[in-house]
This record gives C-alpha cells, sequence and structure tokens, in this order.
C-alpha cells in the first residue's frame, strides 16, 4: 500500500517547506516533496529563495558592498587599505557556504518536526476515493504516495525572452547571474526590476561595465514616484548602472564569446550592444508543467498561475496553492504567510493574510522598501491624504554610518491620521520597514508613530520624524 498523509507539500520553498512545518506542528502527518539537488546530487531544500534567489543574492551584494567601500569608503574614516583585490571564487565560495547552511538547516527542521522529505517531482496522479495520489519520480525511480489535502507550492522559473535561450554561460538567468566566475568586463542586462537592480549593482561594485535595458517608460513604475525618482538617481550616478528606460528589445545573437542585443531607445533610434554576459531578468512565470494538472482537472488561468480564492482554495477538493505558483506578489514572506495560513485553515483555524500589508524591499545600496499605498496611487484613488518626510542627511546615525542619502516619507490619512504608507530610500530600508508594518497592521496612526520613544542615535528616528512631519512638527528638519 503507498504511504499515507494527512497532507502533502509539492515544493519546499519558503511556501512549502514553512507549510509543511506549520501542517507538522498542528499534529498532521506531513510530506513534502522537493526536486531541487545540489552539485552533488543531495536534495537541497529550500526552493528558489534558498538556492538561487534572496540569500545567495544578498550574500553577493554584502560581499560586493565590502569591497566597494574598500575601494571607495573606508578612505573617508581615515582608513587606508592600499590596494584591493577581489576573489570571486573565494567570494562564491562563501555564498555556497551560506546556502548549505540554510538548506542543511530545513532539512534539520523537517527532522525536528516529523516531516517525511522526498526528493524528486511531484505529479498528480489520480483520484482515489477520498484521497489524491500523488506521483514521486526522481530520475527512474517512481513511487506513489497518498494524501487527503495537497498543497501546490511548486514556485515560479524565469521569463524567458522569445528568440534567445539561457544557456547559464553568455546568456544568465538568475542562476547564472549569481554565479559568473570571473567579473566580465561588460555586461548586459534586460529589466530593470527587481533582480536587474540587485544583479547589476552586485556586478557593477565589483567592477563590471553594467547596462540596464529597460521596456517601460519609467523606472520602478511599482514604487512611490519620489522614492523611484531618488533610487534612479543614486543608482545611475553613485552606483554607475547605465539604465536606459523605454527600450524595444531587438534581434540578440550569442557568439562564441559575446552576445548582441539590437535595440530601439525611446526615441525610436537604433542601437547595438556587445556585452560578455546578457542577464535575462523581464519577471517570472509559474511552475506548472510537471504537474499532471489537466489529468485531473486543476485549473491553471491565462497567466499560467493555479487558480485560487482568497484562502488559497483551489476548484479541486483538498487541494490548495501558495507562492509564486499563484496570484499577487512574488515574495518569500508572502508565500511564507500564504503557507501557515494554509495549514492553519486545513485545522478548521480562520487565519488572515493581509495583503494590503506585505513589505517590499529592493536590496541595492540605497536601499529602497515600501509598505501600502504610493502618493501615486492615492492620487488616483481620490483619498485625500498629508504627509511627512525626513531627510537621512539630518540623521545624525546616519552621518556616522556615512550612509546619509535619501529619506523617509510617511502618508496619513488627512480625516482620521491613520498610516496609509510608507516610503523609504536610504540605508537599512529592509530593517526600517518593519516597524512601518507594524504600525500598519494595528491600524496606527502617525500620532502613534510620533509619541513612541525612538532610541538615538538610530535610523528609525527618520521615521519618527516623518511621523511628526505628518503634523507639520518635525523637530530636526
Ligand atoms: P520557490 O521558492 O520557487 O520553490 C518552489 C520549489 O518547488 C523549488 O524548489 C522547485 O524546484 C520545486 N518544484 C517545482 N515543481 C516541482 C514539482 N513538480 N515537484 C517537486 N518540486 C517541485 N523574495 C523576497 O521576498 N526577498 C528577496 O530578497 C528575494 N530575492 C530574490 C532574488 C532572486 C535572484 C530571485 C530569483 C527571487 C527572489 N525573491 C525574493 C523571490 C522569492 O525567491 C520567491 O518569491 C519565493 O522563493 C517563492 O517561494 P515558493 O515557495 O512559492 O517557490
Ligand atoms: P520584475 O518584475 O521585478 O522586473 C522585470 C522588469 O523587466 C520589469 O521592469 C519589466 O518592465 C521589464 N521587462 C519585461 N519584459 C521586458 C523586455 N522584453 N525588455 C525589457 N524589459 C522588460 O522581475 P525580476 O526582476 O525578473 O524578478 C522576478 C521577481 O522576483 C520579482 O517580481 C520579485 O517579486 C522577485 N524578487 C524579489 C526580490 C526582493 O524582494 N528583493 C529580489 C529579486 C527578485
Amino acid at each position: 500500500m503507498s504511504q499515507q498523509f494527512d497532507v502533502v507539500v509539492i515544493g519546499g520553498g519558503p511556501g512549502g517547506y514553512v507549510a509543511a512545518i506549520r501542517a507538522a506542528q498542528l499534529g498532521f502527518s506531513t510530506a513534502c516533496i522537493d526536486a531541487t539537488k545540489d552539485a552533488v546530487g543531495k536534495q537541497s531544500l529550500g526552493g528558489t529563495c534558498l538556492n538561487v534567489g534572496c540569500i545567495p543574492s544578498k550574500a553577493l551584494l554584502q560581499s560586493s558592498e565590502n569591497y566597494h567601500n574598500a575601494v571607495h569608503g573606508f578612505a573617508d574614516h581615515g582608513i587606508n587599505v592600499g590596494t584591493v583585490k577581489v576573489d570571486i571564487a573565494k567570494m562564491l565560495a562563501r555564498k555556497q557556504d551560506i546556502i548549505n547552511k540554510n538548506t542543511g538547516g530545513i532539512a534539520y527542521l523537517f527532522k525536528k518536526n516529523k516531516v517525511t522529505s522526498f526528493l524528486g517531482y511531484g505529479s498528480f496522479k489520480a483520484r482515489n476515493g477520498d484521497k489524491w495520489q500523488i506521483e514521486v519520480k526522481d530520475g527512474d525511480k517512481v513511487e506513489v504516495i497518498e494524501a487527503t489535502h495537497v498543497i501546490i507550492a511548486t514556485g515560479s522559473k524565469v521569463r524567458q525572452l522569445p528568440g534567445v535561450a539561457i544557456d547559464n554561460q553568455l546568456v544568465l538567468d538568475n542562476e547564472g547571474a549569481l554565479a559568473i566566475p570571473a567579473v566580465p568586463k561588460k555586461l548586459g542586462v534586460i529589466g530593470a526590476g527587481v533582480i536587474g537592480l540587485e544583479m547589476g549593482s552586485v556586478w557593477k561594485r565589483l567592477g563590471a561595465d553594467v547596462t540596464v535595458l529597460e521596456a517601460m517608460p519609467t523606472f520602478l513604475g511599482a514604487a512611490d514616484e519620489q522614492v523611484a525618482k531618488d533610487a534612479f538617481k543614486y543608482l545611475t550616478k553613485e552606483t554607475g548602472l547605465a539604465i536606459t528606460n523605454g527600450v524595444k528589445i531587438g534581434e540578440i545573437k550569442v557568439g562564441k564569446k559575446d552576445v548582441t542585443v539590437n535595440w530601439t531607445d525611446a526615441a525610436g533610434a537604433e542601437q547595438k550592444s556587445v556585452f560578455d554576459k546578457l542577464i535575462v531578468s523581464i519577471g517570472r512565470v509559474p511552475n506548472t508543467d510537471g504537474l499532471n494538472a489537466d489529468a485531473v482537472g486543476l485549473k491553471i488561468n491565462e497567466r499560467g498561475q493555479v487558480e485560487v480564492d482568497d484562502d488559497c482554495r483551489t476548484a479541486l477538493p483538498n487541494v490548495w496553492a501558495i507562492g509564486d505558483v499563484i496570484r499577487g506578489p512574488m515574495l518569500a514572506h508572502k508565500a511564507s504567510e500564504e503557507g501557515v495560513a494554509v495549514a492553519e485553515r486545513i485545522a478548521g483555524q480562520h487565519p488572515h493574510v493581509d495583503y494590503n500589508v506585505i513589505p517590499w524591499v529592493i536590496y541595492t545600496s540605497p536601499e529602497i522598501a515600501w509598505v501600502g499605498k504610493t502618493e501615486q496611487q492615492l492620487k488616483a484613488e481620490g483619498i485625500d491624504y498629508k504627509k511627512g518626510q525626513f531627510l537621512f542627511s539630518a540623521n545624525g546615525r546616519a552621518l556616522a554610518l556615512g550612509e546619509a542619502k535619501g529619506f523617509v516619507k510617511m502618508l496619513a490619512d488627512a480625516k482620521t491620521d491613520r498610516i496609509l504608507g510608507v516610503h523609504i530610500v536610504g540605508p537599512f530600508a529592509s530593517e526600517l520597514i518593519s516597524e512601518a508594518v507594524v504600525a500598519m497592521e494595528f491600524n496606527a496612526s502617525s500620532e502613534d508613530i510620533a509619541r513612541i520613544v525612538h532610541a538615538h542615535p538610530s535610523l528609525s528616528e527618520a521615521l519618527h520624524e516623518a511621523a511628526l512631519g505628518c503634523d507639520k512638527r518635525s523637530l530636526h528638519s
């Protein structure tokens, strides 16, 4: 007889592994199937996020920032380091070590919580009474397990540019972009989204000449306009990325050692760029190929996503889906929260994921982070708002850090004073945004933040001042 489980999760990324742990905590017999292997063929849990996404990109961002500071920043502090050399092999090995620690940590958590882990591709085989039969395939090895509930958490993969294949030698997706063995002289990036800006920053800081070609006429259209404008200035003038918006990518020719990209600029002029490597980062598409969705009638929508309701339920009995494979932002923390919520719903609880209060962070220098509505959204929705803003150049801690670029902006309802959005470009924006998230989850007003004691000297004082600014009573500007 097949092995039986209450809950089987397909996919072991931040959506899937968290769902599996929570389901096991709630007393369900739980299995998680994941196909990712490391270089020696061992299972490497954690999905895109831990293996080829969030964590390795942040490792390289930190290493490259350290290098950049050693070359360009330390002298300001009176520290002369002489000639600084970069060892890419060591940098990549450090990144891999961090990945291994994280993925090994998930294997440990699975053991601790008694989650059974299967290595291989999971797909729907059939319905057997009130159970789902799931096939697990790893090469020639095939087994079938049965589950009452199935959670699909198969994540996403790179959106391909038509007419050019990713080979991860010359034309790279996120996986290749995180593993370039030597600093390329000329690096092309198609797409000035989150991956383009983060990976472009890494290789630019390490010495590459980086050109970013973006189709949209405006830079970072999803961000607050003022933040996007400031970020564009820093990323082009200080980081040194050559970003061109409004381009149309034409023919791409992959040579033996380089890649030629023909493109048209916003004015309609034909351009040609030759790169040593080209990163394609034009968004990601849901991973549903191997699920055998048609055989069981699992609905995939026109965007390639598994179709779900507000509670992550599919139309099939006891089949759920979470994370990048469904609607909503492709973010690890969103996937994890949905994983927890689904496990709790299976247990009959009534959890809630507040999609209006999901933080966004772009780990460039300076960092960009926001939560809630942008000014342009509030205007479009006709919501009357007030704003408070504070520059990091007037914050003592930022000056001491030597990171005094950017600002914090708080937007609050003009009548109720409830915080509607917080937008940051500046040092440790990724950490600062949490205070705004907590405040918004508790329906705080700008006055609430204004009346909270913030440690001095700290970057959080900029948020405090922005809150005071909503009532036109900033103390330090
Ligand atoms: P995934 O993490 O994609 O995991 C899905 C897993 O399922 C994978 O291991 C896959 O191999 C496996 N799988 C697929 N099909 C099957 C199958 N049929 N059977 C078995 N296994 C299967 N988000 C952030 O919030 N912060 C960041 O800083 C950030 N940085 C990123 C940097 C990069 C370069 C990239 C590419 C992404 C980044 N993201 C970041 C996005 C984040 O990685 C995803 O939103 C997140 O991983 C989605 O989680 P998931 O569990 O839905 O899917
Ligand atoms: P993205 O959606 O952030 O950016 C893609 C960019 O490519 C867009 O600006 C789009 O206009 C542009 N584009 C699309 N087609 C194009 C074309 N043909 N020519 C030129 N430009 C084109 O997607 P990205 O950067 O690939 O990342 C995928 C997802 O991964 C993100 O949406 C994000 O959810 C997640 N991610 C999150 C990170 C974080 O939270 N810090 C870091 C990296 C990725």
